[in-house]
């Protein structure tokens, strides 16, 4: 039941910090080492991969984009992130050494199935990420690693999403440590920087007033929503977008910060409501291209809400509103910056009166092609 809340969708998203750590419960050994028990592939096989393919459909593709940055960076391996009704109808190349993931939170997807059936038929090995025990899509790969979400109800996934990115992260590093790219200690820094989510996640729902007061002022009119981000807040821009799409019926869009340039720049006008993903800043230089970005479109009268990192004093001046997260490596941010626009659609579309948890035309998981 919904628990006080009035959506599952809300109680979902609140169910965050607790459905991230369940995923993350019991994967380092005594031995000093990241264990994925489930993950029935052997070693050998697993080094003998060359390549990643990343099969998936909507926020679980996004979730596969998140992965794709921080399991080349990890493994070395090429990883391409593909949506399965693409990837099912083009011939793809694959043969026994590559390794197709599958992310789902159903289990179910036609498409996603579809797409695991045409890889293990040119001799893949397929691992899906679900959160659905027993479900068709783990029962036809060779292995599954369970997201422990518990059950998503709101057509709309939330919890879905995070434990995804995490399930990756997970599986990537397990990767990265059968294949020796990285060893012990360094692996045991990544899992615990993992284990401290929760609590940073835990923080961003404790101060999201101002994100629902937000959404309640956006609410009264019609205008479109944009999404920029740059690296993994790319993905998170996409995911953005789609919630609102989902269950607020808003016209919204995610973009790469770097594409603003090559024609997204031209929609921008006068009051127009533009979410900024800011990557922490760090060695590289992120962080200050995508703060110029910011100066660009508040410069053509953007309305600018901007996530940025605790601290990050750079971005003050450019932002309408400043919405700020914990901090963490820049590979992490994802499972803190999604949750502020996944609780904006939310309060956004109880605002507008729709019905959060069952969206127009859309069903929580998609059986046909
Ligand atoms: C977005 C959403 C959908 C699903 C997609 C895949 O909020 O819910 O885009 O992510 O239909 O569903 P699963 O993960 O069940 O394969």
């Amino acid at each position: 039941e919904k628990q006080g809340y009035d959506w599952f969708m809300r109680k979902e998203i609140f169910e965050q910090p607790k459905a991230v750590a369940d995923t993350l419960l019991g994967r380092w050994s005594d031995r000093g080492e990241l264990v994925l028990d489930e993950v029935r592939i052997s070693p050998e096989e697993l080094r003998r991969i060359n390549k990643i393919v990343i099969v998936a459909c909507g926020s679980a593709f996004y979730a596969g984009m998140v992965a794709k940055y921080a399991i080349e960076h990890w493994t070395r391996v090429a990883c391409e992130v593909e949506l399965a009704s693409e990837f099912r109808y083009r011939d793809p190349i694959i043969d026994p050494m590559t390794l197709v993931i599958t992310i789902s939170q159903s289990g179910e997807t036609a498409d996603t199935l579809m797409a695991i059936r045409h890889a293990r038929e040119q001799h893949a090995r397929v691992i899906a990420i679900c959160n659905t025990n027993g479900a068709t899509i783990p029962r036809e790969s060779d292995a599954v690693i369970y997201t422990h979400a518990g059950p998503e109800i709101g057509v709309a996934s939330t919890k879905g999403f995070l434990t995804q990115v995490v399930a990756c992260y997970l599986l990537g590093l397990y990767l990265a440590q059968i294949r020796g790219m990285k060893y012990g200690d360094e692996i045991r820094a990544l899992v615990d920087e993992l284990e401290s989510m929760p609590d940073k996640i835990q923080r961003v729902l404790d101060g999201i007033e101002p994100v629902y007061e937000l959404a309640r002022k956006m609410a009264r009119d019609e205008d479109a929503v944009f999404f920029l981000g740059r690296h993994v807040g790319y993905p998170v821009a996409l995911e953005g977008a789609l919630k609102l799409k989902e269950i607020a019926y808003l016209h919204a869009e995610g973009f790469a910060a770097g594409e603003l340039k090559h024609g997204a720049i031209a929609v921008v006008e006068e009051g127009t409501p533009v979410f900024v993903v800011v990557p922490p800043e760090g060695r590289d230089q992120l962080h200050d291209k995508v703060v110029s970005n910011i100066e660009e479109i508040r410069a053509r009268g953007a309305r600018t809400i901007v996530l940025a990192e605790e601290g990050d004093t750079a971005v003050s001046a450019f932002a309408d509103m400043l919405i700020s997260l914990p901090r963490c490596s820049t590979l992490l941010q994802p499972l803190v910056a999604a949750v502020p626009l996944q609780a904006f659609a939310c309060e956004l579309a109880t605002a507008k009166g729709h019905d959060v948890d069952q969206p127009r035309n859309l069903a929580k998981s998609v059986t046909v092609e």
